[in-house]
């Protein structure tokens, strides 16, 4: 997608061509936050959680989540931080000034950093599998080989804690090389014309998918919703991924929503990259389900599922070599893109101490971030058996990598975003937020403020406590 049709997505070619500067910064704004929240989490998160949750129910409830949650919620963080117009423990600071509110406040942005710097470790580490099967794809690995081959090649890598660990290593070394520079401008541009490219990739996939006599099943296991296979369990995950997936509760919207400038739609902006992100988790379900049947694998294989699928499409297909190559070029910028929002936050803070420099914030956080993700590479070998809380049923066989995972997107998200609802909803002044959402005050902004009061947290609490009972 160039500029202009991204941009005809949300109806606002003839308005915004006219003001010029006002018209990059919502499209810096779209690709910054697109290029947050597009990452590993729909390509690769997304169609494996839909498979252990059983398909459909779980994609109805995860795009419900989206729409109620997941979309109110981020409106409501760039709020704050397009008001604060600073970082976001600084904004949250701002704010509590203005409407004359408790300091505590401040802590929601601590708990997203600590969130990011947790979620960082594993990301990282998955991230690290996708660049080693750019090399793999390049070196044509893939062609022609057998599912089983396919298999224990991701198999192998995973029982190699030196491989991992390298790749790991590498993927954090471009994060901190990119974030130490502070190079965003430039990755925004790059996003301008990757995010589109790798948007057509998935449409091939999804081609071959079609092409494969298996589509009808696949299409069917991700809409066709049997709701007697959504546990609670599902439930959570799937609140807890709709948060995943568009990159909130941690401060990263609030911080890209400082530099959007006060007379674009908010509220349109938001949808737009919501709608980019919900769009490319779908085309990844509907390339990768047909494949799972169509070569008898599980769906409910786990975190390996699009490693061990995807290369099998490119075994067959004509031009493999080249689409497979691409695709996990592509998939490794989408997850750098992701990765880079994940440090900024900890760097930001670290740099407003006295005498550290952004090179040094962002060595001492990435380092940090890099010794903790040796214990998500040892959890799928060495420590595979190490589950510290298996005398809890419900966490039974979870590794540590399981458990950073559940705490993250599962509690700690979710639950900074309900404190964001509510401090919006019910603490920020009524003034300031008719200001930023710019919907007037009548239907539209009461049934706004009607959903982020009532709706939206109510939604939270409901998995919530569904799940601990
Ligand atoms: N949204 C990213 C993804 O779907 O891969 C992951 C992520 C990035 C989560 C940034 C949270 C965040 F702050």
């Amino acid at each position: 997608m160039t500029l202009q049709s991204q941009n005809a997505v949300a109806g606002e070619v003839t308005e915004d061509s006219k003001s010029g500067s006002m018209w990059s910064s919502r499209m810096a704004f779209v690709l910054a936050a697109s290029g947050s929240a597009v990452g590993l989490g729909n390509i690769w998160k997304f169609p494996y959680i839909t498979g252990e949750n059983g398909g459909g129910a779980f994609v109805l409830m995860y795009l419900l989540c989206i729409a109620i949650v997941g979309i109110p919620i981020m409106i409501a963080e760039v709020m704050i931080g397009r008001r604060g117009g600073k970082s976001p423990l600084n904004s949250m600071r701002e704010l509590v000034k203005l409407d004359r509110l408790s300091p505590r406040w401040k802590w929601l942005g601590g708990m997203g950093m600590l969130a990011s710097f947790l979620i960082l470790s594993f990301y990282s580490v998955i991230g690290g599998w996708a660049l080693s099967y750019v090399g793999a794809a390049a070196s044509g690995t893939f062609a022609g080989a057998s599912t089983e081959a396919i298999g224990a090649m991701f198999g192998g890598l995973l029982a190699d804690p030196k491989a991992l660990l390298m790749w790991h290593s590498l993927f954090m070394i471009l994060v901190i090389v990119i974030v130490s520079r502070g190079i965003r401008s430039g990755m925004e541009k790059a996003i301008n014309i990757l995010m589109p490219l790798l948007f057509v990739l998935l449409l091939v996939m999804v081609g071959y998918a079609l092409s494969t006599d298996k589509f009808a099943e696949g299409f069917a296991f991700l809409f066709n919703p049997d709701l007697s296979k959504l546990t609670t369990e599902g439930m959570l995950t799937a609140l807890g991924h709709a948060f995943f997936t568009l990159s909130l509760g941690m401060g990263v919207m609030m911080a890209y929503g400082s530099y959007l400038p006060k007379n674009v739609s908010l509220v349109k902006t938001a949808i737009t990259v919501s709608v980019l992100d919900t769009a490319v988790a779908l085309l990844a379900g509907l390339a990768i389900f047909p494949l799972v049947f169509a070569n008898g694998l599980e769906p409910g294989a786990g975190p390996g599922l699009i490693f061990q699928t995807l290369p099998l499409a490119f075994s067959q297909m004509p031009g493999g070599v080249l689409f497979g190559t691409l695709f996990f070029a592509l998939l490794v910028i989408a997850a750098v893109t992701s990765a880079i929002s994940l440090l900024e936050p900890a760097v930001e803070w670290l740099t407003e101490h006295k005498g550290i420099s952004r090179l040094t914030g962002t060595l001492i956080a990435g380092i940090s971030v890099w010794l903790l993700g040796i214990v998500t590479v040892l959890s799928f070998n060495v420590w595979a058996d190490v589950t510290p809380l298996a005398m809890f049923e419900r966490f039974e066989g979870k590794t540590l990598f399981d458990l950073l995972d559940f705490a993250t997107a599962n509690v700690m998200m979710p639950l900074s975003g309900l404190f964001v609802a509510l401090f919006v909803g019910w603490f920020m002044s009524r003034q300031a937020g008719e200001e930023q959402l710019a919907l007037g005050n009548g239907l539209a902004y009461k049934s706004f403020m009607f959903v982020l009061r009532f709706v939206t947290p109510a939604a939270v609490l409901v998995v919530f406590v569904n799940n601990l009972m």
